[in-house]
């Protein structure tokens, strides 16, 4: 664990020293010292490396002198805006992590700058290395004391506290979503959000006996398959000031915590990858972390599905019809289109109960969405185009990016039944957006209006490769989202 610190500017003695730097910078302060205790090194070596403080540019000076075992400098663009000190933060943490100390020359940097530059940096050092037991120490990062030197360490200190508590809340989703799936079972993964109530949340878990009183036909539906026990947990963070009358917000999360398909089994090749099939759950836990440990002045609601689809004699088949939580009946085409089904009585639990002023759900939904939109942006739908723009504008500013998609009756046409209220697939065309009109039915009701949006996660909630501040791996994809979209439009 690294310990990350705002201090008054001082030259460190060893280790790194790292140099944020504009384009048409000029080395002052720290930096200045720095290169006059190394005679000019730094310098001089930035001049021959081409170094110009671009974007994304970066480089290393080894043993430049001063006993400094590296100077970093890194890029922060012509106008050093909040995205490109972020990325810059991002970037400079492999550059160090191998270091058991580095100063950060933030001089030059306001207060909430300084801290964005550190929350670039945390959000990259993340890693899932509990299941490591042979690592060799020289793999390992070593880096114990990141030290941000700035002409306001308590204002910094002050920016950085609720980025820190969104970090924590991304981490926890990050770990949730990397765990294996023999050790984040349903069970396990409702008694992970036990954990959040220190942090002032209500928990609340539901287990099949509840649910089956309830009705929940679909989502027991999908579990029937599984030796492992469903669960459905309510949160709730109540932090809106006294004497607010607003209803809360709601995000309603996928939880399956391994996808095999169920009897309409998917090929083995990959199939490991459907442990991260309950990204959409692990989003809306850590969100609520976030939002709590950054005491959001907000009601919010978080409401996770979690089961385990898999083959067995005791599976739904496809041709089976379960009656919805709703009413509403539906016809089994296909197991393997099982997140809806969850989502269906999970939707529809959360409207009736919190009437909120919005519902958000997030899902690892469907293949097709990762064709049409690859990995760089979710799939928006919604019924609300206020919802909608704020959701835009909240990815926009995070990088966590949307793209909306239509939703409309020809496309519901497409899960109509011959013997049921509908069916839980509509074919190969449009495949995202049948699904996402599936979900619909369980959101619009004769009584009225509830803006919703549903984002389908399957392509962003995990990397194949690092960026900026994701390492390759679980991407923690709508946490930031969704907690900017909240301070930006629902606080106080
Ligand atoms: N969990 C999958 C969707 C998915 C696929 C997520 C790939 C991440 C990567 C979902 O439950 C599913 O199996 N969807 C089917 C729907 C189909 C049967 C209509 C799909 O996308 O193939
Ligand atoms: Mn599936
Ligand atoms: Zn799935």
């Amino acid at each position: 664990m690294t310990d990350f610190l705002f201090v008054k500017a001082t030259l460190p003695k060893a280790g790194a020293l790292v140099l944020p730097l504009a384009e048409g910078f000029s080395l002052s302060g720290l930096a200045a010292e720095a290169d006059a205790a190394c005679q000019g090194a730094i310098a001089r070596g930035l001049e021959a490396a081409g170094f110009k403080g671009k974007k994304g540019q970066s480089c290393t000076l080894w043993a430049p002198g001063a006993h400094l075992s590296r100077v970093v400098a890194i890029g922060l663009g012509a106008a050093a805006e909040a995205a490109a000190v972020e990325a810059a933060g991002g970037a400079l943490w492999p550059l160090v992590s191998a270091e058991p100390e580095a100063v950060v020359d933030a001089a030059a940097l306001e207060a909430p700058l300084v801290a964005t530059l550190a929350f670039g940096a945390r959000l990259r050092g993340y890693r899932f290395d509990k299941y490591r037991t042979r690592e060799a120490a020289e793999d390992k990062p070593k880096l114990v004391r990141l030290a941000f030197a700035t002409t306001a360490p308590e204002a910094a200190k002050a920016a950085w506290q609720p980025l820190s508590a969104i970090a924590d809340g991304v981490f926890l989703t990050r770990d949730l979503v990397s765990e294996p799936p023999n050790v984040l079972t349903p069970a396990e993964m409702a008694e992970r959000c036990k954990g959040l109530e220190k942090l002032g949340v209500q928990v609340e878990i539901l287990g099949p006996k509840e649910m089956r009183k309830l009705g929940f036909g679909a989502l027991l539906g999908v579990a029937q398959g599984s030796a492992q026990e469903p669960r459905m947990v309510v949160m709730r963070w109540k932090g809106a000031p006294q004497g607010s009358t607003a209803a809360p917000v709601a995000f309603i999360g996928k939880g399956v915590t391994f996808d095999t398909g169920g009897i309409s089994i998917k090929p083995a090749g990959g199939m490991e990858d459907m442990k991260w099939d309950m990204a959409g759950a692990g989003t809306v836990i850590g969100l609520m972390a976030a939002l709590a440990g950054r005491k959001a002045k907000v009601d919010a609601v978080g409401l996770v599905g979690l089961v385990e689809n898999m083959p067995s004699g005791t599976a739904q088949r496809p041709g089976d019809v379960v009656t919805t939580y709703s009413g509403q009946t539906v016809e089994v085409i296909n197991t393997d289109a099982e997140g809806r089904l969850v989502l269906a009585d999970v939707l529809w639990y959360a409207r009736e109960r919190f009437q909120p002023r919005f519902m958000v759900d997030l899902a690892t939904l469907t293949g097709a969405i990762i064709i049409a939109l690859g990995h760089e942006h979710a799939g928006l739908f919604a019924n609300d185009d206020a919802l909608s723009q704020q959701l835009t504008a909240a990815g926009a500013a995070v990088g966590e990016k949307l793209w909306r998609m239509p939703l409309g009756d020809a496309y519901d046409k497409q899960i109509k039944s011959d013997i049921a209220d509908m069916k839980n697939v509509g074919g190969r065309p449009g495949g995202s957006i049948t699904a996402a009109q599936f979900l619909q039915r369980f959101i619009d009701t004769k009584e009225g209006h509830t803006p919703w949006a549903h984002l389908d996660i399957a392509g962003t909630a995990w990397a194949t490769k690092d960026s900026a501040t994701v390492p390759k791996g679980a991407t923690a994809f709508g946490v930031r989202l969704l907690d900017r979209l909240v301070a930006d439009h629902y606080e106080g």
